[in-house]
Protein backbone atom coordinates (compact mmCIF):
# COMPACT_ATOMS: atom_id res chain seq x y z
CA UNK A 1 0.00 0.00 0.00
CA UNK A 2 1.30 3.50 -0.39
CA UNK A 3 0.35 6.72 1.03
CA UNK A 4 1.55 10.03 0.06
CA UNK A 5 1.26 13.22 2.55
CA UNK A 6 1.56 16.57 2.53
CA UNK A 7 1.23 19.38 5.10
CA UNK A 8 2.12 23.05 5.84
CA UNK A 9 3.63 23.46 9.35
CA UNK A 10 4.76 26.97 10.89
CA UNK A 11 5.92 25.60 14.17
CA UNK A 12 6.02 21.87 13.61
CA UNK A 13 2.60 21.05 15.28
CA UNK A 14 0.90 19.74 12.08
CA UNK A 15 4.39 18.27 10.88
CA UNK A 16 4.51 16.05 14.13
CA UNK A 17 0.93 14.88 13.10
CA UNK A 18 0.92 14.13 9.83
CA UNK A 19 4.97 12.92 10.61
CA UNK A 20 3.20 10.57 13.44
CA UNK A 21 0.56 9.29 10.69
CA UNK A 22 3.68 8.28 8.04
CA UNK A 23 5.53 6.45 11.10
CA UNK A 24 2.65 4.03 11.65
CA UNK A 25 2.14 3.63 8.17
CA UNK A 26 5.58 2.71 7.84
CA UNK A 27 5.49 0.32 10.76
CA UNK A 28 2.88 -1.56 8.87
CA UNK A 29 4.49 -2.09 5.94
CA UNK A 30 3.54 0.86 4.03
CA UNK A 31 5.39 3.01 1.16
CA UNK A 32 4.88 6.51 1.81
CA UNK A 33 6.55 9.86 0.45
CA UNK A 34 6.12 13.54 3.32
CA UNK A 35 6.50 16.80 1.78
CA UNK A 36 6.11 20.66 2.55
CA UNK A 37 3.16 21.95 0.39
CA UNK A 38 5.87 24.04 -0.01
CA UNK A 39 7.90 21.86 -1.79
CA UNK A 40 8.05 20.87 -5.45
CA UNK A 41 7.13 17.03 -4.75
CA UNK A 42 4.12 16.15 -6.89
CA UNK A 43 1.29 14.07 -6.41
CA UNK A 44 0.74 11.79 -8.63
CA UNK A 45 -2.26 9.30 -9.11
CA UNK A 46 -0.70 6.24 -8.06
CA UNK A 47 -1.24 6.03 -4.12
CA UNK A 48 -4.27 4.26 -2.58
CA UNK A 49 -4.67 6.93 0.43
CA UNK A 50 -3.56 10.52 0.28
CA UNK A 51 -3.35 12.91 3.66
CA UNK A 52 -2.89 16.39 4.21
CA UNK A 53 -2.34 18.01 7.72
CA UNK A 54 -3.17 21.87 7.88
CA UNK A 55 -3.24 24.16 10.92
CA UNK A 56 -5.96 26.41 10.98
CA UNK A 57 -5.91 30.13 10.68
CA UNK A 58 -8.81 32.28 11.71
CA UNK A 59 -11.42 29.44 11.41
CA UNK A 60 -9.97 28.91 7.92
CA UNK A 61 -7.16 26.75 6.10
CA UNK A 62 -4.12 28.82 5.38
CA UNK A 63 -3.93 30.60 2.43
CA UNK A 64 -1.17 28.53 0.62
CA UNK A 65 -2.73 25.54 1.16
CA UNK A 66 -5.99 26.65 -0.28
CA UNK A 67 -3.45 27.48 -3.59
CA UNK A 68 -2.11 24.12 -3.10
CA UNK A 69 -5.10 22.32 -3.05
CA UNK A 70 -7.00 24.55 -5.99
CA UNK A 71 -3.31 23.91 -8.02
CA UNK A 72 -3.78 19.98 -7.83
CA UNK A 73 -4.79 18.58 -11.28
CA UNK A 74 -7.74 16.68 -11.58
CA UNK A 75 -7.36 12.38 -10.51
CA UNK A 76 -8.94 10.02 -12.87
CA UNK A 77 -9.26 7.53 -9.82
CA UNK A 78 -11.44 8.23 -6.69
CA UNK A 79 -8.42 8.02 -4.55
CA UNK A 80 -9.46 7.82 -0.41
CA UNK A 81 -7.97 11.19 0.78
CA UNK A 82 -7.94 12.32 4.41
CA UNK A 83 -7.76 15.49 5.98
CA UNK A 84 -6.33 16.17 9.56
CA UNK A 85 -6.34 19.66 11.28
CA UNK A 86 -3.91 21.03 14.05
CA UNK A 87 -5.96 23.65 15.93
CA UNK A 88 -5.30 25.48 19.18
CA UNK A 89 -8.76 25.14 20.52
CA UNK A 90 -10.56 21.66 19.20
CA UNK A 91 -13.61 23.60 18.92
CA UNK A 92 -12.61 26.56 16.64
CA UNK A 93 -10.87 24.67 13.62
CA UNK A 94 -14.09 26.14 11.84
CA UNK A 95 -14.76 25.68 7.69
CA UNK A 96 -10.86 23.86 8.01
CA UNK A 97 -12.71 21.15 7.03
CA UNK A 98 -15.25 21.69 4.82
CA UNK A 99 -13.07 24.25 2.66
CA UNK A 100 -10.83 21.14 2.02
CA UNK A 101 -13.09 18.78 1.08
CA UNK A 102 -14.88 21.14 -1.09
CA UNK A 103 -12.08 21.64 -3.04
CA UNK A 104 -10.77 18.08 -3.09
CA UNK A 105 -14.86 16.73 -4.46
CA UNK A 106 -13.77 19.16 -7.00
CA UNK A 107 -10.20 17.35 -7.65
CA UNK A 108 -12.44 13.87 -7.97
CA UNK A 109 -10.84 12.96 -4.80
CA UNK A 110 -12.62 10.49 -1.89
CA UNK A 111 -12.53 12.31 1.34
CA UNK A 112 -13.04 9.75 3.62
CA UNK A 113 -11.52 10.94 6.77
CA UNK A 114 -11.33 14.29 8.43
CA UNK A 115 -10.36 14.74 11.93
CA UNK A 116 -9.14 18.13 14.21
CA UNK A 117 -6.67 17.34 16.38
CA UNK A 118 -5.83 19.57 19.54
CA UNK A 119 -2.17 21.05 19.65
CA UNK A 120 -0.60 24.26 21.44
CA UNK A 121 -1.46 27.59 20.18
CA UNK A 122 1.48 28.92 18.08
CA UNK A 123 -0.74 33.00 17.27
CA UNK A 124 1.99 34.20 19.77
CA UNK A 125 0.89 37.92 18.49
CA UNK A 126 -2.40 37.38 19.14
CA UNK A 127 -2.61 35.26 22.67
CA UNK A 128 -0.08 33.92 25.29
CA UNK A 129 0.45 30.47 24.23
CA UNK A 130 0.67 27.49 26.84
CA UNK A 131 3.34 27.21 28.96
CA UNK A 132 5.80 24.56 29.01
CA UNK A 133 4.41 21.69 30.69
CA UNK A 134 1.41 22.52 29.31
CA UNK A 135 1.86 22.22 25.87
CA UNK A 136 3.76 19.11 26.63
CA UNK A 137 0.59 17.09 28.07
CA UNK A 138 -1.25 18.37 25.20
CA UNK A 139 1.29 17.48 22.05
CA UNK A 140 1.16 13.69 24.13
CA UNK A 141 -2.58 13.98 23.96
CA UNK A 142 -2.04 15.14 20.03
CA UNK A 143 0.27 12.22 19.17
CA UNK A 144 -1.85 9.70 20.50
CA UNK A 145 -4.32 11.03 18.45
CA UNK A 146 -2.51 10.97 15.45
CA UNK A 147 -1.60 7.17 16.08
CA UNK A 148 -5.54 6.48 16.52
CA UNK A 149 -5.87 8.04 13.39
CA UNK A 150 -3.14 6.28 11.35
CA UNK A 151 -4.87 2.67 12.67
CA UNK A 152 -8.12 3.24 11.61
CA UNK A 153 -6.86 5.26 8.61
CA UNK A 154 -5.08 1.70 7.77
CA UNK A 155 -8.50 -0.37 9.19
CA UNK A 156 -10.02 1.37 6.39
CA UNK A 157 -12.40 3.08 8.72
CA UNK A 158 -14.48 6.24 7.20
CA UNK A 159 -15.35 9.26 9.39
CA UNK A 160 -15.37 13.23 9.39
CA UNK A 161 -15.20 15.57 12.09
CA UNK A 162 -18.73 17.83 12.65
CA UNK A 163 -18.62 21.05 12.47
CA UNK A 164 -20.05 23.52 15.10
CA UNK A 165 -19.54 27.28 15.51
CA UNK A 166 -16.86 27.96 18.20
CA UNK A 167 -19.22 28.47 22.02
CA UNK A 168 -17.80 31.55 22.24
CA UNK A 169 -18.75 33.14 18.98
CA UNK A 170 -22.26 33.43 17.51
CA UNK A 171 -22.80 33.42 13.59
CA UNK A 172 -21.92 37.14 13.43
CA UNK A 173 -18.74 37.08 15.19
CA UNK A 174 -17.38 34.00 13.37
CA UNK A 175 -17.71 35.06 9.51
CA UNK A 176 -16.67 38.56 10.70
CA UNK A 177 -13.26 36.90 12.26
CA UNK A 178 -13.40 34.82 9.12
CA UNK A 179 -13.50 36.81 5.89
CA UNK A 180 -11.31 39.62 8.27
CA UNK A 181 -8.44 37.01 7.78
CA UNK A 182 -8.87 35.72 4.99
CA UNK A 183 -9.47 38.41 2.95
CA UNK A 184 -7.95 41.60 4.77
CA UNK A 185 -5.72 39.52 7.12
CA UNK A 186 -3.38 37.49 4.79
CA UNK A 187 -3.33 40.50 2.28
CA UNK A 188 -2.39 43.30 4.39
CA UNK A 189 -1.23 41.87 8.33
CA UNK A 190 2.26 40.49 6.74
CA UNK A 191 3.26 44.63 6.60
CA UNK A 192 2.46 44.93 10.56
CA UNK A 193 5.32 43.03 11.56
CA UNK A 194 8.07 44.57 13.27
CA UNK A 195 11.58 44.14 15.46
CA UNK A 196 12.49 45.94 18.79
CA UNK A 197 15.53 47.66 19.73
CA UNK A 198 16.83 43.88 21.00
CA UNK A 199 16.97 42.64 17.50
CA UNK A 200 20.07 41.95 16.71
CA UNK A 201 20.10 40.98 12.83
CA UNK A 202 21.11 37.40 13.43
CA UNK A 203 19.05 36.81 10.33
CA UNK A 204 17.51 33.34 11.54
CA UNK A 205 13.72 34.70 10.96
CA UNK A 206 15.20 34.95 7.36
CA UNK A 207 16.58 31.79 7.27
CA UNK A 208 13.54 29.60 8.81
CA UNK A 209 10.47 31.37 6.67
CA UNK A 210 8.65 28.89 5.17
CA UNK A 211 8.05 30.98 2.35
CA UNK A 212 10.52 32.81 1.89
CA UNK A 213 8.98 36.32 2.98
CA UNK A 214 11.58 37.93 5.00
CA UNK A 215 14.46 40.03 3.73
CA UNK A 216 17.27 41.68 5.44
CA UNK A 217 17.22 45.72 4.62
CA UNK A 218 19.54 47.31 6.42
CA UNK A 219 20.37 44.60 8.97
CA UNK A 220 16.61 44.34 9.62
CA UNK A 221 13.90 41.61 8.33
CA UNK A 222 11.49 43.20 6.50
CA UNK A 223 8.23 40.93 5.22
CA UNK A 224 6.54 40.73 1.99
CA UNK A 225 3.40 39.92 0.61
CA UNK A 226 3.51 36.30 0.25
CA UNK A 227 3.75 35.86 4.45
CA UNK A 228 1.59 33.41 5.69
CA UNK A 229 1.29 34.82 9.07
CA UNK A 230 2.87 31.44 10.57
CA UNK A 231 4.15 32.62 13.48
CA UNK A 232 7.72 30.66 12.69
CA UNK A 233 9.98 33.82 12.63
CA UNK A 234 7.91 34.89 15.92
CA UNK A 235 8.32 32.11 17.89
CA UNK A 236 12.09 30.90 16.73
CA UNK A 237 13.33 34.81 17.07
CA UNK A 238 16.18 34.01 20.30
CA UNK A 239 15.25 37.51 21.51
CA UNK A 240 11.29 37.90 20.90
CA UNK A 241 11.95 40.64 19.11
CA UNK A 242 9.26 40.15 16.64
CA UNK A 243 5.91 41.36 16.67
CA UNK A 244 2.95 42.70 14.88
CA UNK A 245 1.87 46.50 15.38
CA UNK A 246 -1.62 45.77 16.03
CA UNK A 247 -0.66 43.67 19.07
CA UNK A 248 2.45 45.40 20.61
CA UNK A 249 5.26 43.38 22.14
CA UNK A 250 5.10 39.86 22.99
CA UNK A 251 7.77 40.12 25.76
CA UNK A 252 7.05 38.12 28.50
CA UNK A 253 4.78 35.87 26.60
CA UNK A 254 4.98 31.96 26.28
CA UNK A 255 7.10 31.18 22.33
CA UNK A 256 5.73 28.20 21.46
CA UNK A 257 6.75 25.48 18.54
CA UNK A 258 6.94 21.45 18.57
CA UNK A 259 10.17 20.85 20.72
CA UNK A 260 11.47 18.30 17.90
CA UNK A 261 10.75 20.46 15.12
CA UNK A 262 13.83 21.27 12.62
CA UNK A 263 12.40 23.53 10.24
CA UNK A 264 16.29 24.41 9.11
CA UNK A 265 16.69 20.78 8.18
CA UNK A 266 12.90 20.30 6.48
CA UNK A 267 13.49 23.61 4.30
CA UNK A 268 14.07 23.68 0.54
CA UNK A 269 17.34 25.33 -0.28
CA UNK A 270 16.62 28.58 -2.04
CA UNK A 271 18.97 30.71 -4.18
C1 LIG B 1 -2.65 33.34 12.05
C2 LIG B 1 -3.12 32.24 12.99
C3 LIG B 1 -4.47 32.04 13.22
C4 LIG B 1 -4.89 31.01 14.06
N1 LIG B 1 -6.23 30.81 14.22
C5 LIG B 1 -6.69 29.77 14.95
C6 LIG B 1 -8.09 29.51 15.05
O1 LIG B 1 -8.94 30.18 14.47
N2 LIG B 1 -8.49 28.44 15.79
C7 LIG B 1 -7.59 27.63 16.43
O2 LIG B 1 -8.01 26.68 17.08
N3 LIG B 1 -6.24 27.86 16.35
C8 LIG B 1 -5.78 28.90 15.62
N4 LIG B 1 -4.42 29.12 15.50
C9 LIG B 1 -3.47 28.19 16.16
C10 LIG B 1 -2.89 27.16 15.18
O3 LIG B 1 -3.87 26.68 14.30
C11 LIG B 1 -2.30 25.96 15.91
O4 LIG B 1 -1.40 26.34 16.89
C12 LIG B 1 -1.64 25.01 14.91
O5 LIG B 1 -1.48 23.75 15.50
C13 LIG B 1 -0.28 25.48 14.41
O6 LIG B 1 0.23 24.50 13.54
P1 LIG B 1 1.73 24.49 12.97
O7 LIG B 1 2.64 24.42 14.18
O8 LIG B 1 1.78 23.26 12.15
O9 LIG B 1 1.91 25.73 12.19
C14 LIG B 1 -3.96 30.16 14.69
C15 LIG B 1 -2.59 30.36 14.44
C16 LIG B 1 -2.17 31.38 13.60
C17 LIG B 1 -0.70 31.56 13.36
Amino acid sequence: MQADLRYFSGTGNSYKIISTCNDIFQQNGWTTTLASVTDDAELRGEADLIGFCFPVYAFGIPRICRKYLEALPHFKTRIKTFVLITAGDPDESGFCVKESRSILQRKGLNLTFSEVIHMPSNWTVAMDPPAKEASQLIIEHGVSKAVGVANDLIRGVSRHHRFNYPPRYNKFTFYKDYYLFKWLGVTYLWNSFRVDETCDSCTLCAQLCPTGSIVMEDDKPRWSHSCEQCMRCVNYCPKQAIYQKEGGSIKGRNSYHEPSFKPLKHMKQRT
